[in-house]
């Protein structure tokens, strides 16, 4: 039985298994369900589909719950969460958890390779060069192969038990893999850092400040606080990586040199970064770095510089550790992206849907090679939780591609502070009173304030909404700010004279925009609606509403409770469409588009038909766009059946929040999983 290559996906039923054939099957699913997770994950090179996965993953789990005497605490299927924990355990490291001597000069990195070269008698030294990941430090233990236990490193000496939330990272094998014709070694201590790629990291924040909750600092601070966790099934869920770069400790096996032990890493499945190099000369050191900085911006994942290691084991024994730091290692920093400066003041920034966000005016300050003079402070609770105010001194940082921000404000006791920030009651551009949702405030004025009309524009032309080629940041900044437009309907009356005149325009590419904004006269009406901006309206949203009343007119006269009849659409989406259209300025705007020769293509009249016919959908766990009543009831009007408990009939259990021991059941059963997206499109691209 062997699930690595072309694995079978037909299964005998489990109440006709002995526990025997159970126990075998349960071994090679777990040796080929880790495998396929180390040619994904490590490799990048996945030999199955993601749906034969699933499918060898959920007969995995389906086996385990049948015959629980199976179960085992490294089989990959935890790799979904264990139950929460109430603390986290101490546990002693194998062999402590040494820090690195480091500094931002030359002068002190030539200095550690005279040191190194001094210390052991011989200039033919070999260094291995790797990036110094800005991430969180963990030890990993493998006994025969096999997952152990992981922990943090803590005081060097001792660390706290993250097992169960290490397991849950991808990347992470449960089991190694054994390289050909050579055994695991019985006992493995592995150093590695856990990251947050800088992506994940700026998703998560946008999601956790969506959510009322402090963003994270940096991914650094993400991956730390994430590790920490008790509940980690709060862990599985998150998008963390792990790579590793040092042995702790190896029994059973010797290794001459840290290149030799970065070329076996892989061959376990443990993953390591592609950047790390060799080399022999402090010149090579110097060009390496220089590398590695300038493309600093271009790694998925945050790294603050580069770790020089002396690649022979046996010199390094020699040269042993200095206090907490060993001799033969030595890490040549990257200038911080972290720096103190001025806040001269907070202002009010209105973005393209009217979200007022406070921005922090620094006084200008380079912060790890670029220039940085405002910062985002996110809302009002952000900016009271770190108390900053006009003339604080503050630390700011630039945690990758992400928007700069105010991490602290630096006390200075004595000093006479500035006045509280608070929002404003009005509008800073347009001086129209704002609202208020939650955490946020928005100005309501829409399409006639000039803060959101460049967003506007933007997005009125963007590829998805009205497509008109060429209309980009800087010439709509200019077309506000020359007051040429000063409402999207303004785009169709310029002229190519209007166009010529703007900043770095030539006849043809002024030719060019006027004829790609008079194309975009003709437009299908979801485009159209989506084009207009509305919040809480998105593509999908604005199909749903194009394809429910079908023509422009008869939108702007829906109602609200017209709007909520539709499946998908709720009372926040419905509220906020209803108003736009209420707005005598958007109606105005509106005509105004119209009379410029623009026609809205109605929506020609949806097909019907049960697409759902004969499909049993199960729900479990809290949906976000529907209810329960609402799901059922679109299933059951394209003649699909919601049934409240999993059987052999079930074609789908979708899963939303917190799902139940329905999805368990699912699970056992090989029942299709899928989650509200999914669901959404079933029903919404084939609606009816
Ligand atoms: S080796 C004894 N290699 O940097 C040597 N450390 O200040 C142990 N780090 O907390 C460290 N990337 O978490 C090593 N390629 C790398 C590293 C690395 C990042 C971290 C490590 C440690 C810190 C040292």
């Amino acid at each position: 039985m062997d699930f690595k290559k072309n694995p079978r996906t037909t299964f005998k039923a489990v109440n006709k298994m002995t526990l025997k054939e159970a126990r075998a099957e349960v071994e090679a699913l777990r040796e080929g369900v880790e495998y396929h997770n180390y040619l994904y994950y490590v490799k990048v090179q996945p030999a199955i589909s993601d749906a034969v996965f699933d499918k060898l993953f959920r007969r995995l789990q389906e086996l385990e719950e049948a015959f629980p005497e199976l179960e085992s605490p490294t089989s990959p299927t935890r790799k979904v969460g264990a139950p929460p924990l109430d603390r986290l355990t101490k546990v002693k490291h194998t062999s402590p958890m040494l820090s690195l001597n480091s500094a931002l000069g030359e002068a002190e990195a030539e200095e550690f390779d005279r040191f190194i070269r001094r210390n052991t008698g011989t200039d033919a030294i070999a260094y291995v060069l790797e990036p110094k990941f800005d991430g969180f430090s963990v030890e990993v233990v493998y006994r025969n192969g096999v997952f152990e236990y992981g922990a943090t490193r803590g005081d060097g000496e001792t660390g706290e038990d993250i097992s169960e939330n290490l397991k849950t990272i991808r990347p992470l094998l449960l089991r190694l893999q054994e390289p050909k014709a050579e055994k695991l070694p019985g006992f493995l201590a592995v150093r590695g850092e856990v990251i947050m790629s800088k992506k994940a990291f700026q998703k998560l924040n946008k999601e956790r400040v969506e959510r009322g909750e402090a963003p994270f600092a940096n991914p650094r601070n993400a991956a730390a606080g994430i590790m920490r966790q008790l509940d980690s099934k709060k862990v599985a869920d998150k998008p963390l990586d792990i790579f590793f770069y040092e042995i702790l400790k190896v029994e059973g096996m010797e290794f001459e040199t840290h290149w030799q032990e970065l070329q076996k890493f892989p061959q376990w499945g443990l993953k390591t970064d592609a950047h790390n190099s060799r080399c022999s000369s402090f010149t090579e050191i110097k060009a390496y770095r220089e590398k590695l900085a300038a493309g600093r911006e271009d790694f998925d994942y945050e790294i603050d510089g580069v770790v020089i290691k002396l690649d022979d084991l046996r010199l390094r024994e020699r040269l042993g550790t200095r206090e907490r730091s060993p001799r033969w290692a030595f890490a040549w920093k990257f200038p911080p992206k972290k720096e103190v400066t001025t806040l001269e003041d907070i202002v009010v920034q209105v973005g393209r849907t009217g979200m007022l966000t406070p921005v922090a005016l620094l006084e200008p300050v380079d912060v790890g090679g670029v220039t940085v003079s405002r910062a985002t402070l996110h809302n009002e609770d952000e900016v009271r939780k770190k108390d900053v105010r006009p003339g604080d001194k503050v630390r700011v940082a630039r945690a990758g591609d992400v928007i700069p921000e105010v991490v602290e404000r630096i006390d200075e006791p004595g000093r006479r502070r500035g006045k509280e920030f608070s929002m404003p009651k009005k509008c800073p551009v347009c001086g129209t009173e704002v609202m208020r949702e939650g955490a946020y405030y928005f100005c309501p004025a829409g399409l006639s304030c000039p803060a959101q009309l460049i967003g506007h524009i933007l997005h009125y032309a963007c590829r998805n909404a009205l497509n008109i080629e060429g209309l980009g940041d800087q010439i709509a900044r200019q077309m506000v700010e020359r007051e040429m437009v000063k409402d999207v309907a303004d785009l169709y009356t310029l002229t190519v004279a209007d166009i010529l005149d703007l900043e770095g325009f030539a006849e043809k590419s002024a030719q060019n925009l006027y004829q790609a904004i008079q194309s975009a006269k003709q437009a299908r009406l979801d485009r159209f609606v989506y084009a207009l901006g509305i919040r809480h309206v998105g593509e999908h949203v604005a199909r749903l509403l194009a394809e429910e009343f079908r023509s422009l007119d008869r939108l702007t006269r829906a109602s609200r409770e017209d709007m909520e009849k539709i499946h998908g659409i709720g009372t926040e989406i419905a509220q906020s469409v209803e108003s736009f259209f209420a707005q005598e300025e958007n109606r105005r705007v509106l005509e105004k588009i119209v009379r410029a020769g623009v026609r809205v293509e109605d929506m020609p009249v949806r097909r019907e038909g049960l697409i759902l016919k004969g499909k049993t959908f199960v729900f479990t766990g809290e949906l976000e766009n529907y209810t329960r009543e609402k799901a059922k009831e679109i299933v059951e009007s394209l003649g699909g059946r919601a049934s409240s408990s999993v059987s052999g009939a079930t074609d789908y259990v979708v899963a939303g929040r917190n799902p139940g021991s329905k999805l368990e059941e699912a699970k056992k059963r090989g029942v299709a999983v899928i989650d509200e997206a999914e669901f959404s499109k079933i029903i919404g691209q084939k609606k009816r």
